[in-house]
């Protein structure tokens, strides 16, 4: 502890000289402080612009489909508990900082005339313990909870309540989503998956390429799909409704391309769900399951055996199955190489997630698969705008 009081002259700071002013020098002086006030009103007055700009910037009335604040599930909301719990933790620091800095130039301000120097308390025992405890407490206050909340988010559902378990598979740039219990047993189906109210779900992720990361924000956090692994992602989603997603891992020259979207049924009848502004009548789980299991009929009219005809003959089974279609059940070698598309009809969009689902964009994509999706694998197949025309209405007939 050394305290120190003496006068400033004896420790090198300068006296402040006394000069004479020549005339006029006065008036020179006050314009010069006039302007120089003048700038700090301005400089005060951009920096709350500014300010204003950067906080308000992000507002609107808009719906946020991918807002994570508004958690629809379990294990999101134990990410969300912490995202408040550590933002209003830091803002309460914040604030108690900036106060004590306040004070302090306050309390501190050098009274005119005193040239003695301020209490010098270097090496303070008791300043050292207070600033070495207070951060350690809050550290611990962050890292108990936070624990806690790990081990939740990390424990499997109980085996005695119903599960529904889906393999997810991330591919340059869509994902597959295999499900592998209870009624939906065997269902294959691509980019949109389906889960039910309520219910547990199991996803056990990995990638047949590089690293991808699953994302429906405002489900839970990402969880990443690396492939020779499997990671586990558990959820249990609390509201019905249709929520987008995104492929969190940059994983090449389409990865902005890949999307996602979550369906979550209601256990019971069918219900009318908010998906951006718009009504959207949601079957109940076992309904949906149902139909997708089932495999299509065989296509009704002359078009659309064209379509189905023009499908098997421009070698589109060899990477797609279609359940139920003759010569395009089995034709695919892992039957994975491309998404199912059994019942693509029923799908609200395609090209994971990022176009509608209507026959206009069907047969764009058809036409030149790379011109919408930058690197995709599916090939570009000659054929006329005709042919793609058809092809597309034949897919989209299979709801
Ligand atoms: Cu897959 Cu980014």
């Amino acid at each position: 502890m050394a305290k120190v009081a003496q006068p400033r002259s004896q420790v090198g700071v300068p006296e402040r000289a006394a000069v004479a002013l020549p005339p006029g020098a006065a008036t020179e002086s006050s314009a010069a402080n006039r302007r120089s006030s003048n700038r700090k009103w301005w400089s005060a007055f951009a920096l709350l612009v500014w300010i204003a700009v950067v906080a308000l910037g992000g507002c609107s009335n808009e719906p946020a489909p991918r807002d994570t604040h508004n958690a629809i599930s379990d294990s999101g909301d134990i990410s969300s508990f912490f995202y408040q719990m550590l933002l209003w933790l830091d803002v309460a620091i914040g604030a108690a900082v900036i106060a004590v800095w306040a004070w302090t130039l306050v309390r501190f301000k050098r009274a005119a005339g005193d040239d003695t120097l301020p209490t010098q308390n270097h090496g303070d025992a008791k300043m050292e313990m207070i600033w070495t405890a207070i951060p350690t407490v809050i550290v611990i206050a962050i890292t108990v909870p936070m624990l806690v909340g790990v081990f939740r988010l990390a424990k499997r559902p109980d085996q005695n309540q119903q599960i529904i378990e889906i393999d997810v598979t991330g591919k340059q740039w869509w994902w597959e989503f295999q499900y592998k219990n209870g009624s939906a047993n065997g269902l294959h189906t691509a980019n949109e998956v389906h889960v039910q109210a309520n219910t547990a779900v199991v996803m056990n992720m990995t990638s047949s390429d590089v690293i991808h990361a699953w994302w429906v924000p405002r489900l839970t956090g990402k969880r990443d799909a690396t492939p020779g692994r499997s990671y586990p992602l558990y959820f249990t989603a609390r509201e019905p409704g249709i929520y987008d997603g995104q492929c969190a891992e940059l994983c090449g020259a389409s990865h902005a391309l890949m999307g996602t979207k979550l369906f979550v049924h209601p256990p019971a009848k069918e219900v009318e769900v908010d998906y951006n502004g718009k009504k959207v009548k949601l079957d109940s789980y076992e309904t949906w399951v149902k139909e997708q299991l089932a495999p299509v009929a065989a296509p009704a009219g002359p078009d659309l055996e064209r379509g189905a005809k023009l499908f098997k003959d421009k070698t589109c089974p060899t990477c797609h199955l279609v359940k139920g279609l003759e010569g395009a059940e089995s034709a695919s070698p892992s039957m994975t190489t491309g998404p199912n598309l059994t019942h693509v009809g029923s799908r609200m969009t395609i090209a994971a997630n990022t176009m509608p689902n209507t026959p206009e964009n069907l047969a764009k994509w058809i036409l030149d698969p790379q011109g919408i999706k930058p690197g995709a694998k599916m090939t570009k197949i000659a054929m006329s705008p005709d042919e793609a025309k058809a092809i597309a209405a034949f897919l989209t007939s299979l709801k």
